[in-house]
Parts: structure tokens; C-alpha cells; sequence
């Protein structure tokens, strides 16, 4: 399946926020995330592959009054997000993560966390690459997304996840190669800033930066 919707490719995409909350830890990364994006207070954030809005709607509800846009590739969890409280205040826009249509520097941070799994590897190159051009010198990339599997028992946890979302696309999780990608696109400085244990593996939170 060439694109995996949010809530991988049995379940329905009503159900994305309601299945993270269950299983995804939100409270122990997402605040933090949020923190770490808004370090060194910047203007325009974009959150790629934005899903419901979760991200973008604390983002722009933080202190800082920074401009945030939300991109995604399916109209139908664009919906779910314009409905979401404080969605107002974010400019959502429907396009795909390997071509996003912003002219080069337009922005001083990009994260992007659950999406990079969901891509195929040469298309999450391309994600990356995106990030990069669409970041102004001095900006920043902020990743949360699975990494190397902690012990054996988050690996065996991870599996389920592929099952869910597919194999192909997460094989460069548990393998550790995002850092590595994400280098290979022209950022500089990977680093991991915490490794939480989830139902479903290995969660990381990276960063970079955009020379
Ligand atoms: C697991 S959800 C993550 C949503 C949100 N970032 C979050 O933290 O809850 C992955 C999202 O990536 C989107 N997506 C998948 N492939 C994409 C692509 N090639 N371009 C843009 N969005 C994509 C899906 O539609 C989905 O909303």
C-alpha cells in the first residue's frame, strides 16, 4: 500500500486520536515536543503529516505567537482537524510530505512526529529533503517516531506495529536508521533527545539542525 492513513490499514481514521491516546503515551512527549519546538521562539512552524491536529493546536495555543501550519496528505483527517478546538487558529493545507508546496525557507522549524513510519523509504528521503528546503537557515527538524528497539521485548512490540502499518516503511525503525537519514538530507547534528517505552516499541525524539 503506497499510503498508510493515520490510523494504519485495517482500522478507521475516526478512531486515530481516541487509539493514540490509549497507546501512545501523549503526556510524556507531547508537551515536551511542544517546548522543544518553540525553543529560541520561532514565527512559522510546520507540522508535517499534521493528522488530526493534536500537535498543531498545542503549538499554536502555546505562548510565543508563532504562526503554525498543518499538512497532510488525506482530506479526511484535514476534516477531523478543522473540527478540533483551537484548530482555527492553524492554517491547514492537504499535500503530500516528498513535495510540499512552500517556496524554500519559509519556515524556521518543521516537526513531524508519527509520519516518517507511514513512508516508504525513498519517499521519507524525499520527506526529509523536503523539510530541509522549506527550513530557513538557523531553522530546526524535530522527529518523534520509532527507533532501535530498546530490548527485545520492545522490538516484539514493534512487530505488532508493522502489522498495523505495514513493513516496508518501518523496516529503517527498528534498524536505526532514521538518525542517518536524516543526515543524509542535509541536516546537521542529530540528536536524540529521549527514547520512551510504548505498546508499540521504541518512541524517539529527535532533532537537527538546518545549517
Ligand atoms: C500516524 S498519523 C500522525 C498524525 C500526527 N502527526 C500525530 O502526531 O498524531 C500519520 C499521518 O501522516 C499522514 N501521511 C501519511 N503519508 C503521508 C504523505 N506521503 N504525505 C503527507 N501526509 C502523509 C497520514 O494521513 C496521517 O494523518
Amino acid at each position: 500500500m503506497a499510503y498508510v492513513p493515520a490510523n494504519g490499514r485495517f482500522l478507521p481514521t475516526a478512531l486515530y486520536d481516541r487509539s493514540i491516546a490509549i497507546t501512545m503515551r501523549e503526556r510524556a512527549w507531547r508537551p515536551r515536543l511542544v517546548r522543544d519546538v518553540l525553543l529560541g521562539e520561532p514565527s512559522d512552524v510546520l507540522d508535517l503529516g499534521c493528522g488530526t491536529g493534536t500537535l498543531a493546536v498545542a503549538l499554536v495555543g502555546a505562548p510565543g505567537g508563532a504562526r503554525v501550519t498543518g499538512i497532510d496528505g488525506d482530506p479526511e483527517i484535514l476534516d477531523l482537524a478543522r473540527v478540533k478546538e483551537g484548530s482555527e487558529r492553524v492554517d491547514f493545507v492537504e499535500g503530500m510530505a516528498d513535495s510540499l508546496p512552500f517556496a524554500d525557507a519559509s519556515f524556521d522549524r518543521v516537526v513531524t512526529s508519527l509520519l516518517l513510519h507511514h513512508l516508504q523509504p525513498p519517499v521519507k528521503r524525499a520527506a526529509l529533503a523536503e523539510a530541509r528546503r522549506v527550513l530557513r537557515p538557523g531553522g530546526r527538524l524535530h522527529v518523534a517516531d520509532w527507533g532501535r528497539a530498546q530490548d527485545p521485548l520492545m522490538r516484539v512490540l514493534f512487530a505488532g506495529l508493522q502489522v498495523l502499518d505495514g513493513f516496508s516503511n518501518t523496516a529503517d525503525h527498528p534498524a536505526g536508521r532514521i538518525p542517518g537519514m536524516i543526515e543524509q538530507a542535509g541536516f546537521l547534528g542529530v540528536r536524540r533527545h529521549d527514547c520512551l517505552r510504548t505498546v508499540w516499541g521504541s518512541f524517539e525524539l529527535l532533532s537537527a539542525d538546518a545549517a
